[in-house]
């Protein structure tokens, strides 16, 4: 499998705290089954995104821990106006791989104003953005319909596999099954800040896809689509989505 959300570098943000904490995710992830992990850190008012640390960090617990798990870097994206400055200048850092698919985020309670027009702008760039998490935003919750039009629109949607094993609560598993069903997601990835409550896990959600809607649909959301986007290239599974059908037409009545 293919995680490319999470993070697992030491002392950058809310993730790994030390090398060794680290380490101990690593061993979790090839124990897991996963064999290429991208390190997000989070790039937000409260983390300040410093590419060139983020790299050497990268380096050094790719050579502690050797060829069994490929690492590559990229972002956990906050949409706030000084991160679209930075990537306006070069969204290269940002990305995942450094490639064109990039984690876009925003917290569990709002959706920013104007997202529909930033979102655009990113992909007018030549940016893909990938909303993450969206099962966990409560809005998002109440009015997927928001979700659902920047699909339609070209966006990619990742969940969290802790939310299919029900780790953050009944609603959001409902919700990421439900739009796993529909056809509007395209990836699902750890999300991992540790060894313990987040962990660089993803069998057992593997399994609840697998248990629920099959073997294929699991290996596109777990390693086809992942590694495609790893890679940079388009992905190979992107459900045909509906149009929203029109509102019903209100009858009309005509007297005589
Ligand atoms: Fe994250």
């Amino acid at each position: 499998m293919v995680d490319l959300h999470c993070h697992i570098l030491p002392g950058i943000d809310d993730g790994a705290s030390t090398m060794e904490d680290s380490l101990a995710m690593a061993e979790s992830a090839i124990e897991d089954g996963i064999t290429h992990v991208i390190a997000t850190p989070h790039s937000s008012s409260e983390y300040y995104f410093d590419f060139a640390r983020v790299r050497r960090l990268r380096d050094d617990l790719q050579s502690r821990i050797g060829d069994r798990l490929q690492l590559a870097t990229g972002c956990d994206f906050h949409l706030n106006p000084e991160n679209l400055k930075s990537l306006r200048k070069d969204p290269s850092p940002f990305c995942l791989n450094q490639r064109d698919y990039l984690l876009v985020e925003f917290n569990e309670i709002s959706i920013p104003p104007g997202m529909d027009q930033t979102l655009h702008e990113i992909q007018l760039s030549g940016v893909r953005p990938i909303i993450t998490h969206p099962e966990r935003n409560r809005i998002l919750q109440a009015h997927p319909e928001r979700l659902k039009k920047w699909v339609r629109q070209g966006c990619f949607v990742q969940v969290t596999g802790g939310a299919l094993t029900g780790d953050f609560g009944a609603v959001p598993q409902k919700d990421a099954l439900q739009w796993i069903r529909e056809g509007f997601v395209h990836f699902v990835a750890s999300d991992a800040h540790n060894t313990r409550k987040r962990p660089l896990r993803l069998q057992p959600a593997y399994d609840v896809v697998v248990d629920q809607l099959g073997m294929e649909k699991a290996s596109a959301l777990f390693l086809d689509n992942p590694l495609a986007a790893f890679e940079g290239r388009e992905l190979p599974h992107v459900p045909e989505i509906e149009e929203e059908s029109p509102p019903p037409r209100r009858k009309r009545f005509f007297f005589f």
